[in-house]
Formats: C-alpha cells, structure tokens, sequence
C-alpha cells in the first residue's frame, strides 16, 4: 500500500489556499487527492474556506454564515497571498467537483463545523458528491464528530473519518462503533503503537499536516493509509524515490 498524498487545501504554499488556481496547481504537481474545508453561505451555498471568518484570506470582513454567495462573489481570496492572484474568488463545492469531473482525483471533503454547526452540512455535501457521482473517491471528515456520526445514521453510502488533534483514548473504539473508516490525526500524534493500535481496528490512519521531509517520510514509513501537505510536490517526490530506492 503506498501512501495517498493530499495537497491540503490545495497546493497551499505556493497558492492561496482553497482555490481553484491552488487546486490545479495540486493536480499539476501529481497530487494523489485534495483536501479542502466546506462551510455554508448565508443562502446556503457550500463554499471551500478555511477560517469561519473572512478576514485572513479575503479581503472581505465577517462571518461566511453572514453573507450571501451573490456578496461572497464580489471577494478577492487571493491578494493575499500574491498579487500574481489578484481577484481569485472563493470557489464553491460545485466548482471542485466539477473541474475533478475530468480528472478523478481523490477528495477529502472536511465538513468546518466544528465552531459552527451549518444544519443540515451534511446532507448538502453528500447530496452534491451524488449529483456528481464523486461520493466513491471521496471521504468526508470532521472535527465534530456528532456531524460524522449523522452521517452514519442516515446510512449515506459514503467513506467518512474522525479528525483530531488531541490524544483521546475513546477515538478507535468510537470511530469503529460509528464505522467510520479511519482516522485523521494530527501529526504530533503520530507514533508506530496508534498506527498499530488502529489497524488492528481496521482503522486507517491519515496524518496532518506534514509539510517538512523528515515528517513526510515518517508517515510514508509507519505506513499511513494517507498523508495531508501543503507541499505535494515535495512529498510525491518523496515517494518517488522511496520506491526507486525499493526497486
Ligand atoms: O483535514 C486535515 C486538516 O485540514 C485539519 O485541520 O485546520 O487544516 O483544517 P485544518
Ligand atoms: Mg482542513
């Protein structure tokens, strides 16, 4: 089994984050997937945004609970991060699965609602995956895991995960109680006896956000189903040459 590599938020260090030019440069660089973090518009619209709030990625101000897609529209999400992506907008979910409709790429949908519950989130996002047949390279996680565990009980045919940062001893028992698929951790969790402790659980164990060589081969190494990184193209590289070396 080899690694999966998720550009997290896109090709995040090189673009601004969560936006298409960052995702396609993700795809560019041989990204496996693509992680990237949905919340609601005021009109419900799910939009990829990190931050419940506005301020750090937009030039706009305030809760994106607060405002309308038609307002949203108007932002520029890319200044930012460089002048080279002056007037980058926010993209909607609709926008991502349609641009992977060609390619295929895997996506990791994290539900932001572990601040702000969004009703009804998961249903819109998994109401979308259908409308666009993605729902099988797709996994779903989030932070709020009352919000996977809805997921379970609607019986949504769907790969979804847990995330946390925080050691918890309830996590595996829990995460195989709600049949979720794996885990996502934080890589400062990371150790040979969890990756262990979760397989046996037939659990996998996917690690964020691993952007350094020494991080990326250590997932590589344990043997994590999945890692998370701003960096894709160092850790496809990685990869690489892990396997020349095998070979
Ligand atoms: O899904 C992995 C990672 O994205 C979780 O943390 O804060 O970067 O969304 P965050
Ligand atoms: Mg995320």
């Amino acid at each position: 089994m080899s690694t999966i590599i998720y550009a997290h938020r896109g090709a995040s260090k090189l673009a601004p984050e969560n936006t298409m030019p960052a995702f396609e440069l993700a795809y560019k660089h041989g990204a496996d997937g693509i992680e990237t973090d949905v919340q609601l518009t005021k009109d419900n619209i799910p939009i990829l945004i990190h931050d419940e709030q506005l301020n750090r990625t937009t030039n706009g101000n305030g809760f994106v609970k607060d405002i309308t897609y038609d307002e949203l529209k108007q932002l520029d999400a890319g200044s930012w991060k460089s002048y080279h992506y002056k007037d980058t907008k926010i993209p909607t979910l609709d926008d991502l699965l349609a641009w992977n409709q060609d390619k295929q790429i895997k996506l990791n949908i994290e539900l932001k609602n572990n601040i702000i519950s969004y009703q009804g989130l998961e249903d819109i996002v998994c109401q979308k995956l259908g409308e666009y047949n993605m729902a099988e390279q797709t996994v779903i996680s989030s932070f709020n895991h009352d919000s996977i565990t809805r997921i379970n009980d609607k019986k949504i045919n769907i790969d979804y995960a847990l995330l946390t940062g925080r050691r918890n001893k309830a996590l595996i028992p829990y995460s195989k109680k709600i049949k979720a698929k794996g885990i996502h951790i934080s890589y400062r969790l990371l150790s040979n006896r969890l990756v262990a402790l979760a397989n046996d659980n037939k659990l996998y164990v996917a690690v964020y956000t691993v952007n350094s060589s020494i991080a990326i081969n250590k997932a590589i190494h344990l043997g994590c189903h999945a890692l998370f990184t701003d960096i894709p193209k160092l850790a496809i590289d990685i990869k690489k040459r892990r396997f020349a070396e095998r070979n």
